[in-house]
């Protein structure tokens, strides 16, 4: 059987990929499509979902536009990264379907409340908002959701500050809700998705693939290698949000350890700062884990293997 998933997402090259690799992995039944401010507005991010749902041929799924800024904080966008349009590099086109009438929280709230108990998996790869809104207006899909599998965070340091990783620190404070809830939550952090590198080999077997889909990748792949060379001082850009859609496909492609995890907000250098706690052994009624190792081939394959599936819609 499948795992279904919403997919919360502010697209954003590597949230395009997630949502291409979700599309086109048998393992995964993509049951909605939400967006959030964060790589650019909500305007744009949803967009762009839209225009990739295009590109990737997905149809029969419902986008919703969710937050259109943080809880507590002023809006911060990620431009230097993605672009004005937030997907900068490849030629959109036009979408063909519109946004779903309802608000992204309700579409989460609905899709999980409606669904059997522990059915459905939350990959949230933005800032955290709409999760954080579903849980405080809905508090059962705390106990509904089967877990909540999210990009973001670190262990040993951020991107976005010294200490803090972009999609917390736009929002620590929804992500402190999100960390803090009884469900199953793994962290999908920079320490992880730092070993998922778009080396020029990575980008050589996606262009083998030969289809649209697989050249919408490769251009989204120059670019953003272009702007993590540039801001970052990376030679290859960490490919993110796909690696938390792929460790639901595949457990197996990354090792995962329990630890407590908590969210910084009152820290003056180090608010949004994933705090993990590895003094062992993490208490019974710890919740949260942290993915540490990948195993980059199997999850380079799993990323071939979808752009084969999805093929030239
Ligand atoms: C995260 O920030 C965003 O810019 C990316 O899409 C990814 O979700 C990486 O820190
Ligand atoms: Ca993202």
């Amino acid at each position: 059987m499948p795992t279904k998933i919403i997919l919360d997402c502010d697209p954003g090259h590597d949230d395009a990929i997630a949502l291409l690799l979700a599309h086109g992995s048998p393992e995964i039944d993509l049951v909605a499509v939400t967006t959030v401010h964060g790589n650019q507005t909500i305007e744009k991010v949803t967009r762009n979902a839209l225009s990739v749902a295009r590109i990737a041929g997905i149809t029969g799924v419902p986008f919703a536009a969710g937050a259109h800024r943080p809880l507590v904080r002023a809006a911060e966008i990620a431009a230097s990264i993605h672009g004005e349009s937030g997907l900068d590099g490849p030629t959109l086109p036009e979408p063909l379907i519109d946004a779903d009438v309802r608000h992204a929280v309700d579409l989460i709230i609905g899709t999980v409340m409606a669904a059997p108990p522990h059915t459905i998996t939350l990959v949230p790869t933005g800032a955290l908002t709409n999760i954080a809104i579903a849980v405080r207006k809905e508090p059962r899909i705390a106990g509904r959701v089967k877990e909540v599998v999210l990009m973001g965070g670190g262990y040993h340091g951020g991107n976005w500050s010294a200490a803090a990783e972009f999609n917390i620190v736009v929002d620590p404070e929804a992500a402190h809700i999100v960390f803090n809830e009884p469900w199953k939550l793994t962290m999908v952090g920079l320490d992880l998705t730092h070993q998922a590198l778009a080396t020029p080999d990575v980008v050589a077997a996606i262009a083998a693939v030969g289809t649209s889909p697989a050249r919408f990748v490769v251009e989204l792949l120059e670019f953003f290698g272009e702007t993590y060379r540039r801001e970052q001082g990376f030679a290859f850009p960490p490919v993110h949000d796909p690696c938390a859609v792929a460790l639901v496909i595949d457990p197996g492609v990354m090792t995962v350890v329990r630890v407590p995890i908590d969210v910084e907000l009152a820290g003056t250098l180090t608010v949004g700062m994933t705090v993990a706690d590895f003094r062992s052994p993490a208490p019974e009624t710890c919740t949260t884990h942290a993915a540490t190792g990948l195993d980059v081939d199997r999850f380079w394959a799993l990323i071939v293997d979808a752009l084969q599936r999805i093929g030239e819609p």
